[in-house]
C-alpha cells in the first residue's frame, strides 16, 4: 500500500480529536497497516484521549536540535539530519500497529529557521515509511498553512450541527484548494442523531459528505473518566466512523 495522509481539520470542539482516536483504535487493530498518528494540537488531546503520554515530542526534538547546531556538535548538515531522524524515532510511541508522534507546546523563544527546514525533511521521510498518517490538528486553518505535514489524500473536515462550524469547514477546504494542499475533501458530520439531520445540515454545504457519527453516551463516558479509546467497544460511533472511512482506511 502506498503512503497515505488524512489530516483531520475543523472548527474548535466539533470532535476531531474525538474521531482521531476512534479512528486510531480502529488502525491500531488494522495489522496491514502501519499508522503514524500525529497530535498536531499543542494542547495534547490526542495523546490524553489514546492514553499515550510520551516523554520527548517533537518540540524536545526541535530544541535539542537546534541547540546542537548552535553548539556545532552537528556542523555539517547531513550530521544534523542524521540526529534528527535518529531523535524522530526515539519520540515515536508504538501501540500494536500504530505509532504516535505528539507535537508538543513550543514554549522556547528563538528562531528555529535552521532546524524547521531538516525537521520538515525528517518528518516527510518518517511519514513515507508509514501506510497512513492521521494528523490531528489544531482548530483553524494554521496547519494548512504552516506545511506541517506535506501532501494531503483526504482532508477530513469535521463539523457539529452548526452553521459556524459548517462556515469553519467551508473556509478550511476554501484555502487547502487555494494553496493547492489536499487531493480530496469529506465532511463528517458529528453528533447528529439521524440521517435526516445529517442530510440537512448537508444541504448548506457543497463538501462532499462521508457520513454522520451519533452523539454518543460511550464517548462521554470514555471522555469523563480519561480512559484510552483502545478499550472502546464497538459503539455506535466508532460504527459510524469505521464505516465512514473504511474505504479509506483500508484502501478498498
Ligand atoms: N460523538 C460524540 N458523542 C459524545 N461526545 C462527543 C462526541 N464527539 C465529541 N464529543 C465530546 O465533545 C467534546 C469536544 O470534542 P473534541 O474531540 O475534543 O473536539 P476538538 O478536538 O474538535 O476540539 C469532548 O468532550 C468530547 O468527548
Ligand atoms: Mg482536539
Amino acid at each position: 500500500m502506498s503512503s497515505r495522509t488524512i489530516v483531520v481539520c475543523g472548527k474548535g470542539g466539533v470532535g476531531k480529536t474525538t474521531i482521531s482516536a476512534m479512528l486510531c483504535r480502529r488502525l491500531a487493530a488494522a495489522p496491514s497497516v502501519r499508522t503514524l498518528a500525529v497530535d498536531a494540537d499543542h494542547a495534547g488531546g490526542l495523546g490524553l484521549a489514546l492514553g499515550l503520554d510520551p516523554d520527548i515530542t517533537l518540540r524536545h526534538v526541535r530544541e535539542q536540535s537546534l541547540a546542537e547546531l548552535e553548539s556545532h556538535v552537528a556542523s555539517r548538515k547531513a550530521d544534523l539530519h542524521q540526529s534528527v531522524e535518529y531523535r524522530l524515532a526515539e519520540a515515536l510511541t508504538e501501540r500494536d500497529s500504530l505509532a504516535f508522534l505528539a507535537l508538543g507546546r513550543s514554549e522556547a523563544q528563538g528562531c528555529f529557521c535552521a532546524v524547521n527546514a531538516v525537521l520538515k525533511r525528517a518528518l516527510a521521510h518518517l511519514s513515507s515509511q508509514f501506510d497512513l498518517t492521521l494528523v490531528d490538528a489544531e482548530a483553524g486553518l494554521e496547519q494548512i498553512n504552516r506545511d506541517v505535514v506535506g501532501d494531503i489524500d483526504l482532508l477530513l473536515l469535521v463539523s457539529d450541527t452548526s452553521v459556524k462550524s459548517l462556515r469553519v469547514a467551508e473556509a478550511i477546504q476554501k484555502l487547502a484548494t487555494r494553496l493547492g494542499r489536499a487531493r480530496s475533501c469529506g465532511l463528517l458530520i458529528n453528533r447528529v442523531d439521524d440521517d435526516a439531520t445529517a442530510r440537512a445540515v448537508h444541504q448548506r454545504t457543497s463538501i462532499p459528505l462521508l457520513g454522520w457519527i451519533p452523539q454518543d453516551d460511550e464517548v462521554t463516558r470514555f471522555d469523563a473518566e480519561a480512559r484510552p479509546f483502545f478499550e472502546m467497544s464497538d459503539t455506535p460511533a466508532t460504527i459510524a466512523v469505521d464505516r465512514a472511512l473504511a474505504p479509506f482506511l483500508l484502501g478498498d
